[in-house]
């Protein structure tokens, strides 16, 4: 199971008060791409111009844009919500960067309330996520916005 806790003292060991939040994204990705277990990509898409662009990240090449509400990234920007998705085959509109990928997580991130970035992290194991990496990672992204918000008040 992946130590969340210690992710998020990692991560704020790490960040140094900044008013661009790319240096915290990239070390996120880093850090949890080698912390967890069975997991193809982890990484953040930031929204801008009315779209998700591809951000910080750690695996293979990724899909640039994405649209608001297409894909699970962008549904969990359109909805403001988590998507914890068990078969990604089964998740209807899923854009497929990485064939291999079974299964994925989406978290939120935000500034004054609104979605500024998502993280996903994607499995090529089925079911590989679950209630407990939801909560474990709802609190690191809950951190990183503490971080952010503190580096543009800097
Ligand atoms: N699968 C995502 C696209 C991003 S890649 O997984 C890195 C989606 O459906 O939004």
């Amino acid at each position: 199971m992946t130590d969340y806790p210690l992710i998020i003292k990692q991560m704020q060991a790490l960040s140094e008060v900044s008013a661009d939040p790319t240096p915290v994204m990239a070390n996120v990705s880093s850090l949890l791409y080698h912390a967890m277990e069975d997991v193809n990509w982890a990484g953040f898409y930031l929204v801008k111009d009315g779209a998700l662009l591809l951000g910080p990240f750690q695996g293979k090449v990724a899909c640039v844009r994405i649209e608001k509400g297409k894909g699970v990234c962008g549904t969990a920007w359109d909805e403001d919500s988590l998507q914890l998705v068990c078969d990604v085959h089964a998740f209807p509109g899923h854009i497929a960067c990485d064939s291999a990928s079974r299964s994925e997580i989406v978290v939120p991130v935000h500034r004054d309330g609104d979605v500024i970035a998502v993280l996903d992290i994607d499995s090529p194991l089925p079911a590989r996520f679950t209630e407990d990496d939801a909560a474990g990672l709802t609190a690191l992204a809950e951190a990183m916005e503490a971080i952010i918000k503190q580096g543009e008040a800097s």
